[in-house]
């Protein structure tokens, strides 16, 4: 819905991130443009910014970052080369409810950022997301794309001088209805308390793994608050996926966040990329696991996640 707000569709290309869920690619897919990747810094995972200017084309519009696990990107670098060459910014804060960097939050520099409810997420209704923007026309543009293109709506049927609702454009019906809405608000309060015990938990698992030599902990950058989404830890040295199945044989369930987007079949084919296009986003995809880690996780399980690691790599 950001990108149709901003006028983008078929011809068009927007510049992002292969080290992401589907979700962000198919997004700028579904409004006819075409997703041009570009490889991510190594620590981070997030779009190298310093690579972003050689992707560009007459026919790019937009960059759509990703802050990948809860580490915002570098966006005061990224708001100067949208502004240098005319680009809008679309953020892709699913994972970043709660972070910060250099003074910056989602959405203070880009047109949009849009943010996911869906049940992982640091704040959940099940499925659902929202999307916020400092620009009044966005605004008005968005209002209108969630809900059908429809104007004079709800309330106004209340008001005295009743008029017709009109379907003023095409629109979708992406609204968030009352009873998710129910389930989210009473949460807005915990968040802090919520990202304070994550952070215990990372504290633990960072205590605990910091000394094995084939594992690499996610990084925090100086200047920055985490919102500490995910726990993605790297295991050196082509091990991953021998560890990933004795963490399975012991009933931790683990994820891989992400295989790169470029390599998914229906990205390869259709955007013709192949193994090499972007290899550091292939480095990360093939060596990272997100740990278990979740405000309500038994302290017995972050122990025993622990000590399945210790065991298979110490
Ligand atoms: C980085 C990222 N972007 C977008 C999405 C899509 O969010 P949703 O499932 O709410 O559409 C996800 C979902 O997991 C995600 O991790």
């Amino acid at each position: 819905m950001s990108l149709l707000a901003l006028g983008i569709g078929p011809g068009d290309e927007v510049v992002t991130t292969p080290m992401t869920f589907m979700g962000t690619s198919t997004a700028i897919m579904s409004t006819g443009a075409r997703p041009v990747f570009v490889d991510v810094e190594p620590h981070t995972g997030n779009l190298d910014v310093s690579q972003i200017e050689k992707a560009l084309t007459p026919k790019t519009k937009a960059i759509l970052p990703v802050h990948l696990y809860g580490q915002m990107c570098d966006m005061r670098s990224l708001k100067e080369i949208a502004n240098r060459h005319g680009l809008h910014i679309v953020e892709d804060a699913a994972h970043c409810i709660e972070g910060t960097r250099d003074g910056i939050r989602p959405g203070q520099l880009g047109d949009t950022a849009c943010f996911s409810f869906y049940a992982t997420k640091n704040l959940t209704c099940g499925e659902g997301g929202a999307v916020i923007t400092n620009d009044s026309e966005i605004n008005k543009a968005l209002r209108l794309l969630r809900l059908h293109g429809m104007k004079n709506i709800d309330s106004n049927q209340k008001q005295k001088n009743y008029k017709q609702s009109d379907m003023v454009i095409m629109g979708w019906k992406y609204n968030m209805d009352n009873i998710h809405a129910a389930m989210l608000l009473p949460q807005l309060d915990g968040i802090e308390h919520r990202w304070n015990t994550r952070l215990d938990i990372a504290n633990r698992y960072a205590k605990a793994l910091t000394s094995i030599p084939d594992l690499r902990l996610p990084v925090v950058l100086p200047n920055s608050k985490h919102a500490l989404h995910l726990y993605p830890i790297r295991i050196d040295r082509g091990q991953r996926e021998t560890i990933i199945g004795k963490l399975m044989e012991q009933g931790i369930s683990i994820t891989v966040n992400f295989r790169p987007v470029h390599l998914l079949s229906f990205f390869s084919r259709t955007l013709k990329h192949s193994p090499g296009d972007f290899p550091i986003a292939e480095e990360i995809g093939s060596s990272t696991i997100s740990l278990p880690f979740y405000p309500s996780i038994p302290d017995g399980d972050v122990n025993a996640v622990i000590a399945a690691l210790r065991s298979e790599l110490v």
